[in-house]
């Protein structure tokens, strides 16, 4: 959507062989998409729009989406097979996961038994309630059996919007960050939106992603128009996402 008579710069453009390295692209098991129809669909848009390679996450959440091994190999199957069928198997997708701070995690991580983004980078999350009382002994854990936490949408946890020292705590504990794109517009609402781009200003963002649940999530992307001033520095989050997580 390349645009040479206005100023206005579209996020998409900026989005060219990008990796996506949280959506819910899996078919039925967690609140994304619901089928492998919608799968597909989802897949083709966001490849419309220059999204190259996809890290599918479906939620692994004990009390709500108790997902293992098992459903995430099997739902990314269905979805391989049919995108086959359908010719479409140049898309590259890898099955991973994105992790609720839960005991069944604590338990997860003490087997080192987790599926990373790639190599040892695994994503994880927490509520929009309350943080886990032993945040940073779980943060502890998981570095000591060596993997590298990337916290999903650090904006979107709004106890943290009136202390932001935290932030950079949680930076210096060994935590990388992953910002939703779309907490750059007002999805997600105002607050989410200044903290968003106070992360990014602050140079606490080590990755994006789409965060993609439906299709609505992509027309937003679709039409999103970034701050002349936030471009460079989120350039260079894209390419840094691209480099640490495209397989060749
Ligand atoms: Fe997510």
């Amino acid at each position: 959507m390349l645009n040479i008579f206005s100023k206005k710069q579209f996020l998409i453009d900026l989005l060219k062989d990008f990796v996506d390295i949280h959506c819910h692209i899996l078919p039925g098991i967690d609140d994304g998409a619901k089928t492998v129809d919608e799968s597909i669909s989802l897949i083709k848009k966001m490849s419309e729009l220059g999204i190259k390679q996809f890290i599918a996450t479906p939620h692994i959440m004990q009390d709500f989406y108790p997902n293992d091994e098992l459903s995430i190999g099997n739902a990314f199957q269905s979805l391989i097979e049919n995108l086959a069928k359908k010719k479409l198997n140049n898309t590259v997708i890898n099955p991973s996961a994105e992790y609720m701070m839960d005991n069944h995690f604590e338990n997860l991580v003490k087997q080192k038994d987790l599926f990373p983004l790639k190599e040892n980078y695994v994503l994880i999350e927490m509520s929009y309630f309350q943080p886990p009382i032993n945040l940073q002994e779980i943060i502890h854990d998981i570095l000591m059996k060596e993997y590298k936490p990337v916290l999903a949408h650090p904006e979107r946890y709004t106890y943290y919007h009136g202390k932001k020292e935290f932030y950079k705590t949680l930076k210096q504990l060994g935590c990388f960050f992953q910002l939703n794109l779309l907490s750059l517009s007002d999805h997600y609402g105002k607050s989410i939106q200044k903290t968003g781009s106070y992360l990014l200003d602050e140079n606490l963002i080590d990755f994006v992603a789409t965060d993609t649940h439906n299709s609505s999530h992509i027309e937003k992307l679709t039409n999103m128009v970034i701050n002349k001033n936030k471009k460079t520095k989120l350039l260079s989050i894209i390419e840094n996402t691209k480099n640490t997580f495209l397989v060749s």
